[in-house]
């Protein structure tokens, strides 16, 4: 197990620099699939669940080189093999090669996908976009068989805008004979820059980014090309580190409007901060104002800003309140946070009254998941007693790097194998 142990009480001041998105990076590896001849993705974040995914492909077959942050990948002699389930439940992302290789070979079997356990997390919508398209799905023993003689563009209403069942729906779509529609699809970035590297392989996708998106199929993909975009998330929990702890603190590379939602939230709370075109820099406010923040799809407040916010609501003085309407077991961090010392009422499912100023003692605590970790890392920022955070490989599949990014702003932090 990993241990990452921190003792705050240092103001964070320099310059983080964000790099490319988990969740779309974890996209583009299984969509190059897709594809017969050789991609090139670069800004590939250095995470585990990146590694994966890699090993994930060479499994399959295909010839893959990555120097730096650039990937190429061949898939030009990939066999359509079942992928072990002890792989597979490695992470969520996993099941997007279930549309891949649906889309391409007209057949898949693949088992259940992992991901951090903050609910139930089914994929009947992905199943729903695939059997509109033509395929019949049989389930057994947490094995899915898919298979079709044929793909044919489809209607396809999602129940509600998930990110998953919208970007599987794209990569079968994308090799249907015909027009698809997706309706009430999600409309994160993550989904524009999929579909963006899609009609780069030779894709004809339009409306990536509104909650309707038109595909026309196309009987061949060819090489193509993806810069990852930056990571919102990893840049929005260093930004709430840098209004919980931060002097001066910019966090470059990124994308603000992605984060305009933070924005405001932080504003509301009454935390300095400046916006350039690529960076935002912060400080620790002397005093916060208690608000109310409510998880939504976006561009409503992301589910996985939550938990790092909490550390942040739990500095202001009075009752902040946090509704999660995404996931419904998303406030594991909460009891370890009381540990430390929050006052924090999680009575309600999915509202959680957070009761501040909090003064956080250390401890030992644990990453009960990715977000969760990084949650009790920012609190553990704020105290000069030592934390000990257990199961800290949950924090190393979504933040590259973070041992280095924080020590390079004055952060005490290493990651020890116990
Ligand atoms: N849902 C269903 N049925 C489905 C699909 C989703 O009921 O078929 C429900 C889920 O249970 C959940 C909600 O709809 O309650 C949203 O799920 P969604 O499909 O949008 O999420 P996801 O694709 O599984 C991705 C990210 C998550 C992020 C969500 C929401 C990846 C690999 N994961 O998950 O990221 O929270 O979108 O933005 O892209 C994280 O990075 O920490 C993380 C959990």
């Amino acid at each position: 197990m990993k241990q990452i142990i921190i003792s705050g009480g240092n103001l964070l001041t320099g310059t983080i620099n964000i790099g490319g998105a988990k969740n779309s990076a974890v996209a583009l590896v299984p969509a190059s699939l897709l594809s017969d001849e050789k991609v090139t993705i670069s800004n590939i974040p250095k995470i585990s669940d990146i590694e994966a995914l890699t090993e994930i492909l060479e499994y399959l077959g295909a010839d893959i080189s990555l120097e730096n942050d650039v990937i190429k990948i061949d898939s030009s002699s990939v066999e359509n093999k079942e992928i072990p389930e002890n792989v597979s439940k490695k992470l969520r992302a996993s099941y997007y090669f279930m549309s891949a290789l649906l889309g391409k070979y007209k057949h898949v079997e693949m088992y259940f996908p992992g991901g951090c356990a903050i609910g139930a997390r089914p994929i009947d919508q992905t199943l729903k976009g695939f059997r509109a398209l033509g395929a019949t799905v049989i389930e057994e023993n947490n094995k899915f068989k898919i298979f079709a003689d044929e793909l044919k563009g489809a209607h396809v209403y999602l129940d509600m805008p998930s990110v998953g069942a919208t970007i599987n729906t794209m990569l079968v779509a994308v090799r249907a004979t015909g027009g698809t529609i997706i309706e009430n699809a999600a409309r994160e970035p993550e989904i524009v820059s999929v579909a963006n590297f899609l009609n780069s392989m030779g894709a004809r996708i339009t409306g990536a980014g509104t909650s309707k998106i038109k595909i026309i199929g196309v009987e061949k993909m060819t090489s193509g090309f993806s810069e990852v975009i930056p990571d919102r998330i990893e840049a929005g929990t260093y930004i709430i580190a840098g209004a919980v702890m931060g002097h001066n603190l910019t966090v470059a590379n990124i994308i603000p409007e992605h984060i305009e939602n933070l924005i405001q939230k932080l504003k509301e709370m009454g935390v300095p901060i400046t916006v350039d075109s690529t960076s935002v820099t912060v400080s620790r406010a002397n005093s916060l104002k208690p608000i109310s923040v409510r998880t939504a799809g976006y561009p409503g407040f992301p589910t996985d800003l939550q938990q790092p916010l909490t550390v942040l609501l739990s500095m202001a003085e009075g009752v902040s309140k946090l509704e999660e309407t995404i996931y419904e077991n998303r406030f594991q961090n909460v009891k370890y946070l009381n540990k430390m010392g929050a006052d924090i009422d999680v009575s309600s499912q999915r509202v959680i009254k957070i009761k501040g100023p909090t003064k956080y003692k250390g401890g030992t605590v644990m990453a009960t998941d990715l977000r969760a970790g990084a949650c009790m890392i920012i609190a553990a920022l704020t105290t000069n007693k030592k934390t000990f955070i257990d199961k800290a490989e949950h924090i190393l599949r979504g933040y590259e790097n973070i041992e280095d990014k924080l020590k390079n702003v004055g952060v005490n932090i290493e990651i020890v194998d116990i």
